[in-house]
This record gives structure tokens, sequence and C-alpha cells, in this order.
């Protein structure tokens, strides 16, 4: 089964991840990878620290001439913002952000414990496990992108940006709304047959595992709750050139916790950043008095950003349902295994 873990702290030394389950004789590319880490970074309303971080991978193992082995792949991504010994405690709690509830789960003294591990920085390494299973999935011809569909409430371009301007200018932070898209994928992955094998489950929970995510809709979604039946469920067509099709793709390409054959369409919120710059109203740890909460370099606007990490948590869910209908071991065999069923289906 194709699973993977994450370490490490966000000023720490580096990032590091374990993907396992990625079959013999794939090719990665590690300007690919690379890529995708920039795409990370990249987007209107970013904060300083995007400028410190250039991120770039290096793989400590399970490849050999550039072709996986089938065995776990390590990876590392080091922090050029190295300095967790040295920054200072932190005494009052952001609200919105998970420094409150995980000092009193862990019993810490200083949120710093908290916000280290709690902080995004952890979606690098999420975004390059994701780009190598969007390799994989591209010897597939599926294809995971991502776009913003609006912020703070503006759909068009220049709102957008002057909206995150007038943020940044007030101290402030913006939310908004993005989709993920995978086109190409084949009918018939995940199952209807335990909650945990739903194609649909798997896919809302790792967008909504994402720091800041608030709300994942697949297809319709929400908009399925004003119409009727007639008018939203996707009638079914064959033709011997396209086999099954349809018309309409209301369900987002899954029915049944299954994939359709149509592309997956998913919609995410992204909370307004919690990091104020003006902060709310807190409480100092150890005296209990009121104060105000602390202040961290901060993005402003991370919509974008949130795209691109939900595309390699998409890319990780649909290379786990692949592998798991195709066989896991060899790229040739699975691809063989694809064909043969490609054939049966048509
Ligand atoms: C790519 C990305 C970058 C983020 N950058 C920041 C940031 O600079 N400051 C901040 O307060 N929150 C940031 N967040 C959101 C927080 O990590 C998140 O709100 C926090 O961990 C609490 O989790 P929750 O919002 O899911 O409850 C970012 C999220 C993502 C996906």
């Amino acid at each position: 089964m194709l699973r993977f873990l994450t370490a490490g702290e966000s000023h720490g030394p580096a990032l590091t991840a374990i993907l396992e389950g990625m079959p013999a004789g794939l090719k990665i590319k590690i300007n690919r990878i690379n890529q995708e880490m920039r795409r990370r970074q990249q987007g209107y309303g970013r904060g300083e620290r995007m400028q410190i971080e250039r991120d770039k991978v290096e793989i400590l193992s399970g490849l050999k001439n550039s072709l996986t082995l089938g065995s776990p792949i390590g990876i590392l991504i080091k922090n050029k913002d190295f300095k967790i010994e040295r920054l200072p405690s932190v005494i009052s709690p952001r609200p919105g952000h998970a420094d409150l509830a995980g000092l009193l789960k862990y019993g810490f003294v200083d949120i710093r414990c908290v916000l280290e591990r709690a902080s995004a920085r952890e979606t690098a390494a999420r975004v390059a496990i994701g780009a190598i299973c969007k390799i994989f999935l591209e010897q597939f011809r599926i294809r995971i992108t991502s776009r913003v569909l609006e912020i703070g409430g503006r759909k068009n371009v220049t709102q957008i940006k002057k909206i995150i301007d007038q943020a940044r200018i007030n101290k402030d932070t913006v939310g908004g709304i993005f989709e993920v898209k995978a086109k190409g994928v084949v009918a018939g992955l995940g199952s209807y047959t335990q909650s945990d094998r739903r194609l649909d489950g798997n896919l809302t929970q790792t967008i909504a595992s994402i720091p800041g995510i608030k709300a994942v809709e697949l297809g319709l979604g929400f908009g399925y709750a004003d119409k009727l039946g007639s008018g939203v469920h996707d009638a079914v067509y064959y033709s011997k050139a396209r086999g099954f099709f349809r018309k309409t793709n209301n369900s987002g390409g899954i029915e049944g916790g299954i994939s359709n054959g149509e592309d997956i369409v998913l919609r995410a919120c992204m909370k307004p950043i919690s990091t104020l710059l003006a902060p709310l109203d807190s409480v100092n740890i150890k005296t209990k008095k009121k104060a105000k909460a602390s202040i961290e370099r901060s993005d402003i606007c991370v919509v974008e950003a949130a795209g691109v990490v939900s595309e390699a948590a998409v890319a990780v869910e649909l290379a786990r349902a692949f592998l798991d209908k195709f066989g896991s071991d060899s790229l040739r065999d699975i691809k063989a295994s694809y064909q043969r069923y490609l054939k049966r289906i048509s």
C-alpha cells in the first residue's frame, strides 16, 4: 500500500519524508519535483519567508540511475531559515492557529513547541511526495491542476490583487476558494465496499487535512442542496468511439466512491491566515492576563499555494487507488494490467 510520513519543524534543520509503495521502474527527474516545490512558494500575498526559502529536494534512497527501486523513497528538504534553538518563546496564542489547543494537549510552556510543527511549512514535504505521485500518474495520462476561483469574495484578478494589497496595508489577511481537477482518470478507482476505500471520502479527507482548509466540496457539492434530482444527475450515454460518457459532470467524476471516468473536480475553502500583524485579543499563558496574540512572520494570502498543496494531496490518493487496482510492484506489470483493463471496459 502507498503510504508516507513527513517529519521536521518549520525552523529545524530540514524537512524529511518517506514514501513507501512506489513501484519499481519509474523514472524520476528531480527538476520535475523542484518545479512543484517552486509552485508552492508562489502566489500573490506571500510573506518574507518565501523569499528566504528556495526549496530543493534531495533524494536519499529508493532510486538508482533515476529509476525507482520499489524501496522506500527518502526525501530531504533543507531549511535555509534554520534557527529553532535561537528563536524566542511565544506566550500569547494566536486565535485560529494550533497554538492554544496544542499547548493544552501536550503540556508545553512555550507555544513555539506547538507552532514549529503545526506550521504549514510541513506542506513542502507533502508537495515533494505528491510530485513523485504526479510523475507516476502521468505515465497513465492523469494530470492534476488547480486554479483560484475567488479571494476575499472577489473573482477578477485585478480585484483580487487589490483586496490582498488592502489586507496587507490594514495588517489583515484573506482567504478564498480554489478548484482542483484531475483529468484522464480511468473509471474504477476506489470502492464502495468499505468506507475507507471510498475515493470521495479519501480525497476530501486529505484536502481537509491541509492546514487552513475549512470546507471541501466534490462536483456540484453544496449546489446540490436546492436542486431536484432530475436536474442534477449526470445522464449516461454510450458511443463506440467514446464508450460510456456523460454530457454533464455534477458528480465531480465520482459515483459510489468510485471514479466514473469523468474529470475529478473538487473545490475547497482556505480560511484567512490566522497570524495577524494587528493581533486579536489573547491571553498571556504565564500571567493569565489579557494580551495581544503573538506575531510571527506570516503570509497575507495563500489560496494559490493551498491549491498546489491540494494537487499533491490528490495525486497521492489517486496514485494509491491506482496501485490498489492495478498492482504495485513493477511499473511494467502495472502498465500491462492497466491495458488489459482498458480493453475489458471498452
Ligand atoms: C501553504 C500554506 C501556508 C500557510 N502560511 C501560513 C502563515 O504564514 N501564517 C499562518 O498563520 N498560517 C499559515 N497557514 C495556515 C496555518 O498553517 C493553519 O491555519 C494553522 O496550522 C491552523 O490549522 P487550521 O487552520 O487547519 O485549524 C498556511 C497554510 C498553508 C496551506
